[in-house]
C-alpha cells in the first residue's frame, strides 16, 4: 500500500515516554519496519527530547528499555539497522548547540508544537522545550540523513531542519548538509481516541480507555473495542456514508490499517451491518496483531541486560557515522581540531 523510498539514509526518532499505543504502532513503528527492507535505517529513542518536560528518572530509564523492546518485537532488525538511545551518542548534543546558534529566535517562535505544548503559560516551561526542534535537526543532520519518516505533526520541524542546514551552508560558504525529505506516507492513518473520534489517540490522555496500548491483554483489547463509542446507524457501504461519523470512521480506519485493506473494501464487507459483528471482527484482528508483539516484548523486558547491550551496540554504530560528520561541522564553525 505504501510507496516506500529506497537506497536512502533513513533517520527517525520516538520519545520513550508512556506506553506506546496502536496509533504509535500504525503511524510509526510499522512504517519503520517496512522501510528497513530497502534502506539503511537509524532509529533513535529520544530520551533527551523526553527530558524537555518533567520525567521521573527511574521511569524514564524503564520506558527507554520498554520502548526498545516493543520496537524490536514489532520487527526492527537490530543486526542490520541501528537502534539506540539519543543520550548515548554525544554528537547529538554537540551539533544541537551549534544549531542553537544557527537558528533564529524568530524561527523558534513560529513552531506550532511548542505553542501547543507550552500553552498559555510559556514562561514556566523549560528552555529545552523551546529549542527542541534544533535538537531534532541535529539528530537528523548528524547522520546526513535524507529521509525522515514522521507523522504529519512533525512536518514543520523537518522544514526547520532544512532552514538550519541551508543557513549553515550559506553562513560558512560550504555545501555540507544535504536537503532532507520528510516521508509522510499518504496512506498513514491518523488513529483517533476510541471514546471520542474527534481527538487523536494519545499517550497523554488521562484515561487509557480511549487507546489500545501495545501491552494490553487480549481481554483488555476486546473490552476496549466493545465499549468504544459508535453511533446508532448501520455501517455504510460507501465512503460518503462515513461523513460526520467520526467514531465509525475511526473503527473502519483501524480495521483497514491493521488488515492492510482499503476502506472501500472493508465497507463492502461490513456495509449494512450493525456495529456488534464488526466490533467482534475488529477485536479479533487487533488481538492477533498485538499478541505476538506483547509476548515478545515481555520476554525482552525480562532481560534488561541484553536490551542494554543491544542499545549500546547501536550507539557505537551510530557514533561511528555521526562522529566524523559532527567533528567536521565543529571544525567548519571554528573549533580547534
Ligand atoms: P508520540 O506518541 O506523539 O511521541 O508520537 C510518536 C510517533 O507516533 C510519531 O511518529 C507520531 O506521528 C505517531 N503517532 C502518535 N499518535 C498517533 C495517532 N493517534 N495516529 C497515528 N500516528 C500517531
Ligand atoms: N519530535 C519527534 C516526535 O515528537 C521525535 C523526534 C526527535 C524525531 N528527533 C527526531 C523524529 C528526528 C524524526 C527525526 O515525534
Amino acid at each position: 500500500m505504501l510507496s516506500i523510498p529506497s537506497g536512502k539514509v533513513v533517520f527517525s526518532g520516538i520519545q520513550p515516554t508512556g506506553i506506546p499505543h496502536l496509533g504509535n504502532y500504525l503511524g510509526a513503528a510499522r512504517q519503520w519496519v517496512d522501510i528497513q527492507k530497502s534502506n539503511q535505517c537509524i532509529y533513535c529513542l529520544v530520551d533527551m527530547h523526553a527530558l524537555t518536560v518533567w520525567q521521573d528518572p527511574q521511569t524514564l530509564r524503564q520506558q527507554t528499555l520498554e520502548q526498545a523492546a516493543i520496537l524490536i518485537a514489532a520487527g526492527i532488525d537490530t543486526n542490520k539497522h541501528i537502534l539506540f538511545n539519543q543520550s548515548a551518542v554525544t554528537a547529538h548534543a554537540r551539533l544541537a548547540w551549534i544549531f542553537n546558534c544557527v537558528a533564529r529566535i524568530g524561527w523558534m517562535n513560529r513552531m506550532t508544537q511548542f505553542k501547543d505544548k507550552a500553552g498559555k503559560n510559556r514562561e514556566a516551561h523549560s528552555a529545552g522545550l523551546y529549542v527542541y526542534p534544533n535538537l531534532m535537526a541535529a539528530d537528523i543532520l548528524a547522520y546526513k540523513a535524507n529521509c525522515v519518516p514522521v507523522g504529519e505533526d512533525q512536518r514543520q520541524h523537518i522544514e526547520l531542519t532544512n532552514d538550519i542546514a541551508q543557513k549553515f551552508n550559506h553562513d560558512y560558504q560550504i555545501d555540507f548538509f544535504p536537503k532532507v525529505d520528510e516521508f509522510i506516507p499518504k496512506t498513514s492513518a491518523k488513529i483517533m481516541n476510541l471514546r471520542d473520534g474527534t481527538k487523536k489517540m494519545s499517550k497523554s490522555d488521562p484515561s487509557a480507555q480511549g487507546r489500545i496500548e501495545m501491552l494490553d491483554t487480549d481481554d483488555e483489547i476486546a473490552s476496549k473495542i466493545k465499549r468504544a463509542k459508535s453511533d446508532s446507524e448501520p455501517l455504510p457501504s460507501e465512503i460518503e456514508g462515513l461523513q460526520n461519523r467520526p467514531e465509525a470512521t475511526n473503527l473502519i480506519t483501524i480495521y483497514a490499517a491493521v488488515t492492510d485493506k482499503s476502506i472501500e473494501s472493508v465497507l463492502q464487507q461490513y456495509g449494512g451491518q450493525g456495529f456488534s459483528t464488526f466490533k467482534t471482527a475488529l477485536a479479533d484482528v487487533l488481538v492477533e496483531i498485538i499478541r505476538p508483539i506483547r509476548e515478545e516484548t515481555k520476554k525482552l523486558v525480562a532481560d534488561p541486560g541484553h536490551l542494554k547491550k543491544v542499545l549500546k551496540q547501536g550507539a557505537e554504530k551510530a557514533s561511528a557515522i555521526a562522529e566524523p560528520i559532527v567533528s567536521e561541522a565543529e571544525y567548519i564553525v571554528g573549533f580547534l581540531k
